[in-house]
């Protein structure tokens, strides 16, 4: 029995490819939810829209301090592994759900292989580094999204444990991007994600993106976080936002809209790792609203572009951006995250390594 730890919904997209790849193949295989996302429209909506079964069971661990959401996760991981021995364990990306996952199966024993391992931020101030860098440390197989997080692994001494796959969420893009084709169809918008703990614990941070936003002055249409709308609600800024001329805010959409409102888009601003990267399978360049290191290659060559929304230069450099955005061909789309086929050889690896 292979099983797959999830409960985020970045971890929802991560984990449709590779459920199907294993059934094409025949493998037996579960799903543990940890519940840390419970919302309709943050996790079932993942399930209906991309074929995956729902989970055998949820842990409930939702909604709690990063330590609560952690360990209720790992007290119900444990009595589940421990009642259902698997062969393997498939942890995805950098939550409280990955390193629980990773805490509770390494000291039973159980093989665990990262699905997207290897990104950094260098910055340990970020939870998802700390989560990220322990699960790599604690898993027996790694599977790197780009030739960046196999030389930071290699630079960690896990070089061996590790191989590049490509990205797997660019195989589930693929695998919509035809449903949720709305390219040209409308005016173009700015496609705007924001829900991270950098970005939502501070009033004057707040402030400083809902400040930004009404600068860029374009549509711009914000699929809205319950995380974001608590805060901002809590901070007494919910009225200020939802009265921004140029901003729609509109309640978590499934992944086929996500899809569809990313090709539309001329530009995306967000604070997320999945959709900064999505961005340019997207054709929509992207600005990143933390000072963290995502994505080096998208970096690099400014498809990514860093902007301080407390920082009145960074903001001058991001609408001069914004002004100029327009929506990118495919062929002059950057390329860095393999070629839509990294379930595939998921699974030959753990084929190859015996893991399975
Ligand atoms: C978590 C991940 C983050 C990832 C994000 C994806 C960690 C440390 N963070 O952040 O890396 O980018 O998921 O979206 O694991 N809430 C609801 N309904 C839900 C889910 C959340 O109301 O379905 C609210 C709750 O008040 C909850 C808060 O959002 O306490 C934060 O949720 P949590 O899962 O802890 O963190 P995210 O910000 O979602
Ligand atoms: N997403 C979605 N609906 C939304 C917002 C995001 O389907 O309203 C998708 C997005 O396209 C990406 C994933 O959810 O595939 C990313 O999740 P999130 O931004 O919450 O997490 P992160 O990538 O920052 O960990």
């Amino acid at each position: 029995m292979i099983t797959h730890i999830v409960g985020n919904r970045p971890q929802f997209v991560k984990l449709a490819p590779l459920y199907h790849e294993f059934q094409k193949a025949g493998y037996q295989q579960n799903i543990i939810h940890s519940g840390q996302h419970y919302d309709e429209n943050m996790s079932d909506v993942f399930f209906e829209e991309l074929g995956i079964p729902a989970p055998y069971v949820n842990l409930a661990a939702g909604g709690g301090s990063h330590a609560q959401v952690t360990a209720k996760a790992m007290i119900g991981l444990e009595e589940e592994l421990l009642d259902k021995k698997p062969e393997l364990v498939i942890l995805y990306g950098d939550t409280n759900t990955t390193l629980a996952g990773a805490v509770v199966a390494s000291k039973l024993c159980i093989p665990i292989a990262h699905v997207e391992a290897g990104p950094r931020t260098h910055n340990r101030s970020n939870p998802e580094e700390c989560n990220r860098v322990a699960t790599d440390h604690l898993s027996d197989v790694l599977f790197c999204p780009d030739a960046v997080s196999l030389q930071n692994l290699q630079r960690e001494g896990l070089g061996d444990a590790a191989c590049v796959t490509g990205d797997i969420m660019y195989d589930t893009y693929l695998s919509i991007a035809g449903q949720a084709v709305q390219e040209d169809a409308q005016e173009e918008i700015i496609v705007m994600t924001w829900h991270r703990q950098e970005n939502t614990a501070d009033k004057a941070r707040m402030e400083s993106i809902l400040n930004l936003v009404e600068r860029l002055g374009s549509k711009i249409v914000c699929p809205l976080h319950p995380r974001t709308r608590k805060c901002l609600a809590q901070f007494g800024l919910l009225e200020r936002a939802e009265s921004i001329a140029n901003l729609e805010i509109i309640e978590p959409v499934g992944y086929v809209e996500m899809v569809a409102l990313m090709n539309r888009a001329k530009l995306i601003l967000t604070d997320s790792g999945g959709v900064s990267k999505e961005s340019s399978f997207a054709g929509a360049k992207c600005l990143f609203m933390l000072d963290l290191d995502v994505w080096e290659d998208l970096l690099r060559e400014d498809w990514i572009h860093r902007v301080d929304p407390e920082n009145e230069e960074s903001v001058s450099e991001a609408l001069r951006i914004a002004e100029g955005a327009k929506r990118v061909a495919p062929e002059d789309r950057p390329k860095y995250y393999g070629d839509g086929h990294a379930a595939a050889k998921i699974v030959q690896e753990l084929i190859s390594r015996k893991l399975i």
